[in-house]
């Protein structure tokens, strides 16, 4: 085990956070500013202005929770930051925090993966019994990831599909836009569909059935646009519509996925998306049917956050993996 609590950082979009996690996992303090209303009007994150905001906050947030935890940084066993993928601009800002604060000290640092803080964020202790044992399907279902990963251990990922266009929380968030709603549209657009009826609106789903695990969300969109364009059907039947062929497809993905990944212990959904129930109840009935276990980490964990950051430090640093202070963030950077 590290020799101290972790600490971990994440800016790799426009939530900025900060984490203290014991050795042995246990959350001593967490904290997350959410940039949104900075980049609501501009109906998307600005990157320029997402890395000034974390550059603003971080310092703040990690004196809150080191204080928070009671801990100097001299007491830390480490730092693990978000070195990509990302936003290259916000990356820079945290990682370089993260070194100064690790340099300054004597501590190691972690470059932490951001998709291996995702897929990890099952085995953080409390969440399940046990903790999820390897190997497990992971979907990620976020605004910027949309994936289906087989987990056989640390650092061993196996990318069985991916999204061939939109990210499945961009397909939300545009057909929201299309609808009026406000961005970031994926919350909105489930509460109208509460009062639609999807069976009103004819929308294609897109690869139900085919092989593999590959997603596609572009011709579901356009479909939402042509729908909007006709005028005659009501705004909350084309959400429900929406949102009932988005929960479709994710579960037939899901489906296919799980045969791709055969010994998978769990199924574990996570990113923004895992929040909508209706995907998350078709995720429930597909592990229903295959036996499994489906783990749904609580909302604030399956949105960007450090304790995830800190526990994929916790986990690297318990397998001896440290890096250089030339270690170079990286806006792409595949698991
Ligand atoms: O994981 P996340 O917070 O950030 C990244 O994209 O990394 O995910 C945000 C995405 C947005 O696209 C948002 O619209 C979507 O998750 N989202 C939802 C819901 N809550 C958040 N989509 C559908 N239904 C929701 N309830
Ligand atoms: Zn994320």
């Amino acid at each position: 085990d590290p020799r101290g609590p972790v600490l971990g950082i994440e800016s790799s979009c426009d939530e900025t956070a900060a984490a203290v996690l014991a050795p042995d996992g246990a959350v001593l303090a967490e904290a997350v500013f959410s940039q949104t209303e900075d980049h609501a009007r501009f109906g998307g994150v600005v990157p320029e202005l997402a890395a000034r905001a974390h550059l603003l906050h971080l310092p703040g947030l990690v004196a809150g929770v080191m204080g928070r935890a009671g801990l100097l940084p001299r007491d830390l066993g480490g730092v693990a930051a978000t070195s990509g993928p990302g936003l290259i601009g916000g990356l820079i800002v945290g990682a370089s925090y993260g070194k100064g604060i690790a340099m300054a000290n004597g501590l190691p640092f972690v470059a932490v993966n951001h998709l291996e803080a995702h897929a990890l964020t099952p085995r953080l202790p409390g969440l399940l019994p046990g903790g999820a044992a390897f190997p497990y399907l992971l979907l990620l279902l976020s605004g910027g990831h949309c994936q289906c990963v087989a987990v056989e251990g640390l650092g061993r990922y196996r990318r069985l599909g991916t999204t061939l266009d939109d990210a499945v929380g961009e397909a939300f968030d545009k057909a929201a836009k299309l609808l009026g709603l406000p961005w970031p549209g994926g919350p909105h657009l489930e509460r109208l569909a509460k009062e639609g009826d999807a069976s009103r609106v004819p929308l294609p789903r897109p690869l139900l059935g085919r092989q593999g695990c590959d997603f596609s969300f572009s011709g579901l969109k356009t479909a939402v646009a042509q729908a909007v364009a006709k005028g005659t059907a009501a705004p909350a039947d084309i959400a429900a519509a929406f949102q009932a062929s988005v929960a479709a497809v994710v579960a037939d993905r899901a489906r296919h996925a799980l045969a791709m990944a055969p010994g998978a212990t769990a199924l574990v959904v996570s990113g923004g998306v895992a929040a909508n129930s209706a995907v998350r109840e078709a995720l429930a009935c597909v592990a229903a049917g295959a036996g499994l276990p489906l783990v749904a980490p609580p909302v604030r964990l399956c949105t960007d956050n450090a304790v995830m950051v800190a526990w994929a430090g916790i986990e690297r640093l318990r397998a001896g993996l440290t890096d250089p202070w030339d270690h170079a963030p990286r806006p792409r950077w595949p698991l």
